[in-house]
C-alpha cells in the first residue's frame, strides 16, 4: 500500500492512498498548467488582500508573494517540475510554495477554495484570449477592407443558389465578410465583459468566515466587478459557453469564406490562383496545387462546433455548485482558443496572396442573362407592374434560349417584340450601368460600396484605438 495520502494537501481525512487509475483520471495538471500565469496572479492578489485585511501579516504576505514570483519565473523558464500526484495547477503551485517557504506558504489558502480559484483563473484566461482574438479579428477585417479598396474595380457575378444572379463588385462581397467579422468582434467584446467579473472570495460555495475584501481582489486583478452570489460565482461557466458560441460563429464565417476561396480557385470557376506559400502539392498528381489552408480552416470549424456542443452538454443538468465535471471544461476550451486564433491568422495572411483573375470574373459577370432583373426594372420604371415586367423578361430569356442567343445578341426590334416600352437606350445597358444603378444604401454601386467601406474603416480605426492600451 502506497503511503501517499499524507502528502496530499487535502489528505487529512484519508487513511490510504489514491489508486493510480484515480490519480490519472483526476489529475488535470497536464493541461491546466497552461493557467499558471493566471493562477499565480490570482494568488498574489489574494495574499495582498489577506494582508490588507489583517488576516496574515505584511511580512507573511511578502514571503508568499516573493515565493510565488520565483515559482512563476521557474515555470516560465521551463524549470518547474509539475507533479501528477499534485493533481492540478493550484496544488502544484501551492505545494511548491510550501516546499520553498515552509508553513507560511500554507497560509495562502486561508479564505479560499480551489473552486473560487479555478473560476478566477479561467475568467482571467478568457479575458486575455478574448483580447487576443479581438486583435486577430481586427487584423482580418483590415485586410478585407484593404483588398476591397485595392481591387475596387473588379466585377464578378453575385450568386444566389450558386447560380449567377446579378453583377456585383468584389469589394462589396469582401465587405460583406468584414461585416460578419465585425459582428464576431461584438460577440467577443460581450464575452469579455461577461467573463471579467471576480468570483474570488466565494470560497467553496457559501462565502468565507474571514473579514475579506472581495472588491480589493477584483480591483487588483482588473476585474470590472465581483460576482456577488457565492454559489453562482463558483458554478457559473456561462462565459465559456459564450466564448465557444462566439468562436463557433466566427469559424462558420471563416468556413464560408474558405469555401468560396476553394470554389473560386477551382478550374471550373478560375476566379483566383493560390500563392505557393499557401498551397500544397499532391504526392501522386504532379499538376496539382491544392488549397489546403482554406480546406483546413473549413475543416477546423467542425472541432470548434464540437467543442461548443461538448461544453453545453457538460453543463447540462449539473447541480449547483461546483462539481468535478467542470474540470472537463478546459481541454475543449484551450483547443477552441488555439484553433480560432490560428485560423484567423492563416486567413488574414492568405488573403493578400490570392491572385484574382479579373478577366475571368468579368467574363462570368457578363453572363448571357445576368441583366434580366435590370431589364425588368427598366420596364417597370416605365409604368408597368413589376410582375408583368418580370413575365416579359422571362419570355425573352426563353426566346433567347430557344434560339441560342444571349441578351447581348438582341436587336431593338427583338426587345420591342417582347414589350413595346423598350427604347433604344436598352441597348446601352451593361453590367456597369447595372452597378451604377445600385448606388443606393448598402447596394453594390461603386459609390455606395466606397461609402460603406469608409464607414467600416472608421469603425475599425475607432476599435483599434480604444484597444491600443488595454488595461488588462
Ligand atoms: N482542477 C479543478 C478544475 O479544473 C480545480 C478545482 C478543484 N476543486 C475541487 N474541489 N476539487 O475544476
Amino acid at each position: 500500500m502506497k503511503k501517499k495520502s499524507e502528502q496530499k494537501l487535502w489528505g487529512g481525512r484519508f487513511n490510504s492512498s489514491t489508486e493510480d487509475i484515480v490519480e490519472q483520471l483526476n489529475a488535470s495538471i497536464e493541461f491546466d498548467q497552461r493557467l499558471f500565469h493566471e493562477d499565480i496572479s490570482g494568488s498574489i492578489a489574494h495574499a495582498k488582500m489577506l494582508a490588507s485585511c489583517n488576516i496574515i501579516s505584511i511580512k507573511e504576505c511578502d514571503l508568499i508573494v516573493n515565493g510565488l514570483q520565483e515559482i512563476y519565473e521557474e515555470i516560465k523558464n521551463g524549470d518547474f517540475n509539475f507533479q501528477i500526484d499534485r493533481e492540478d495547477i493550484h496544488l502544484n503551485i501551492e505545494a511548491a510554495l510550501i516546499d520553498r517557504i515552509g508553513s507560511v506558504g500554507a497560509k495562502l489558502h486561508t479564505a479560499r477554495s480551489r473552486n473560487d480559484q479555478i473560476a478566477t483563473d479561467i475568467r482571467l484566461f478568457t479575458r486575455k484570449e478574448c483580447t487576443a482574438i479581438l486583435q486577430e479579428l481586427r487584423n482580418l477585417r483590415r485586410v478585407l477592407l484593404n483588398i476591397a479598396e485595392q481591387e475596387s474595380q473588379i466585377i464578378l457575378p453575385g450568386y444566389t443558389h450558386l447560380q449567377r444572379a446579378q453583377p456585383i463588385l468584389l469589394s462589396h462581397h469582401l465587405q460583406a465578410y468584414e461585416a460578419m467579422f465585425s459582428r464576431d468582434s461584438q460577440r467577443f467584446e460581450q464575452t469579455r465583459l461577461n467573463a471579467n467579473k471576480s468570483p474570488l472570495g466565494a470560497g467553496a460555495l457559501a462565502g468565507v468566515t474571514y473579514p475579506i475584501d472581495r472588491n480589493f481582489v477584483a480591483k487588483e486583478l482588473g476585474f470590472d466587478s465581483i460576482i456577488t452570489n457565492s454559489i453562482d460565482a463558483v458554478a457559473d461557466r456561462d462565459f465559456i459557453l459564450d466564448f465557444h458560441s462566439a468562436a463557433s460563429t466566427t469559424m462558420i464565417h471563416l468556413s464560408r469564406l474558405a469555401e468560396e476561396i476553394i470554389i473560386w480557385g477551382s478550374s471550373e470557376f478560375n476566379f483566383l490562383t493560390f500563392d505557393d506559400a499557401f498551397a500544397t502539392g499532391s504526392s501522386i498528381m504532379p499538376q496539382k496545387k491544392n488549397p489546403d489552408v482554406a480546406e483546413l480552416i473549413r475543416g477546423k470549424c467542425a472541432r470548434v462546433i464540437g467543442n461548443l456542443v461538448q461544453s453545453l452538454t457538460l453543463l447540462k443538468s449539473q447541480p449547483l455548485a461546483y462539481n468535478k465535471d467542470l474540470q472537463e471544461d478546459k481541454e475543449s476550451f484551450f483547443d477552441t482558443v488555439d484553433t480560432v486564433k490560428i485560423c484567423l491568422i492563416a486567413m488574414h495572411k492568405m488573403l493578400p496572396t490570392l491572385g484574382f483573375n479579373t478577366e475571368n470574373m468579368y467574363k462570368a459577370a457578363n453572363d448571357d442573362f445576368i441583366l434580366a432583373t435590370d431589364f425588368a426594372d427598366y420596364l417597370s420604371k416605365k409604368g408597368i407592374p413589376f410582375r408583368d415586367a418580370h413575365e416579359a423578361i422571362g419570355k425573352l430569356v426563353l426566346y433567347c434560349e430557344n434560339n441560342q442567343l444571349a441578351f447581348s445578341d438582341l436587336s431593338l426590334e427583338d426587345f420591342q417584340k417582347s414589350h413595346a416600352l423598350f427604347d433604344s437606350d436598352i441597348l446601352d445597358m451593361d453590367i456597369h450601368t447595372a452597378l451604377s444603378n445600385r448606388n443606393v444604401i448598402g447596394g453594390t454601386g461603386p459609390e455606395s460600396v466606397k461609402n460603406e467601406r469608409d464607414k467600416a474603416m472608421s469603425r475599425l480605426d475607432l476599435e483599434e484605438n480604444s484597444h491600443a492600451n488595454p488595461k488588462n
